[in-house]
């Protein structure tokens, strides 16, 4: 290995620049029952949330830091009744904010109280175009609602912002998921096929697509990206469980994301908080200049230096950084070693394997009817039994 620039031969430590993006989850709070949801399964753990005064300070301290990008989400941000405060001083502080949201819970006086607090941006979730789907996909009758939030959203002169998770189940309705977009008039459209964490990962036998179910949704796409040009942005990322190389998961750890759970631990991506011997610094604690710099959380996997082989002597690692730490904790149980998904892992049969299940299972029952399916759904009940000590 050559030396670095301080004679060493060791791989240089990055250059930390600023957290650029910020993701307040106000709240493990939600109206929804959603199967893929990223919160973690244990979430019912996870003591008191920030009061206003602390998420205030949180936002201060962020936007000192550099952070521009502000996203609220949870669970649903909704719930919490300082919301409109919050995006008040965000935007008083100078951040561009995004509302991410079930919907449930945004009446029009809520969303004139938002857009008048400086809200710029809006975006809507849904399970799919049907309402019998999208019910249960959620656990709840929200289709309705779902449409009636749209318009509203329309109404007060929001660029309409859909996002739609997809899997197994909706993925052959791709086709009826854009119609839907297009005639609500969406500007923008998220196809974001699953990621298996959190909710996901404990339903991935039940959630995983088959590869041909993807590139037919992705050519479903292609057709209507073509068709409709800018009319409305479609976009659609191939989950990594299908690809040979894996992604450069956050940007890189520690590089410009910075996440609060709703009890204050810093987390360097959503799914950190599962990753044993990996200590979240708490908010209350500490300052965020702190955390950002010098904890051991943020810095864990920040740069090259951590990297195990394959990835350390490979010419890609600056592409992908070694993929995610998280995923590799799934799949490999150490958070450590390369991301599985790529194939020069020597833990890349086990993707396959995961892979397959959605062929085998896609297979096996075909006719099998979505009410069927053993999904765990995430509620305080199932969180409860999944944080157990057997666990
Ligand atoms: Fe945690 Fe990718 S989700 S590093």
């Amino acid at each position: 290995m050559p030396a670095n620039a301080a004679g060493s031969s060791e791989p240089a430590q990055p250059t930390v620049g600023p957290p650029l993006w910020l993701l307040a989850e106000l709240t493990y709070r939600c109206p929804l029952h959603c199967a893929f949801c990223y919160n973690p399964v244990d979430y019912v753990r996870y003591g008191q949330e920030l009061d206003t005064a602390q998420w205030r300070r949180v936002l201060r301290e962020a936007r000192a830091l550099g952070a521009a990008q502000l996203g609220f989400s949870g669970g649903e941000p909704l719930v919490r009744d300082d919301l409109e405060e919050l995006v008040g001083h965000a935007r008083q502080l100078g951040f561009y904010t995004n509302l991410i949201t079930s919907g449930v819970g945004l009446t029009d006086a809520r969303l004139g109280a938002l857009r008048a607090a400086g809200l710029d941006h809006v975006q809507l979730s849904f399970q799919d175009a049907t309402r019998q789907m999208n019910d249960f996909l959620s656990s709840t009758r929200t289709f309705d609602l779902k449409r009636r939030v749209a318009r509203l959203i329309k109404a007060h002169g929001y660029p309409m912002v859909l996002n739609c998770v997809l899997h197994r189940h909706n993925l052959p309705h791709v086709g009826a998921i854009i119609e839907m977009a297009l005639e609500m008039g969406a500007e923008y459209l998220e196809l974001a096929n699953t990621q298996y964490y959190g909710w996901a990962w404990e339903n991935r036998l039940a959630l995983m697509p088959t590869e041909e179910q993807l590139r037919e949704a992705e050519a479903v796409v292609e057709s209507y990206r073509a068709r409709i040009g800018k009319r409305c942005r479609i976009l659609f990322v191939v989950p990594d469980y299908f690809e040979k190389r894996p992604k450069k998961c956050m940007n890189g750890w520690g590089s410009v994301f910075l996440g609060i759970a709703p009890d204050g631990a810093a987390l360097p991506c959503h799914a950190a908080r599962m990753l044993p011997g990996l200590v979240l610094p708490d908010v209350r604690a500490q300052s965020l200049h702190d955390i950002w710099y010098h904890s051991d959380a943020f810095q864990r996997f920040r740069g090259t230096a951590w990297m195990p082989e394959p990835c350390r002597s490979c010419d890609e690692k600056e592409k992908d950084l070694g993929g995610c730490r998280c995923q590799a904790y799934l799949l490999t149980g150490d958070a450590n070693r390369t991301d599985p998904v790529c194939d020069k892992s020597p833990d890349h049969a086990i993707v396959r394997e995961v892979a397959m299940h959605g062929r085998l299972a896609a297979h096996g029952q075909p006719q099998a009817p979505v009410h069927e399916a053993p999904l765990v759904f995430r509620a305080d009940a199932a969180s409860r039994r999944l944080s157990g000590p057997a666990r």
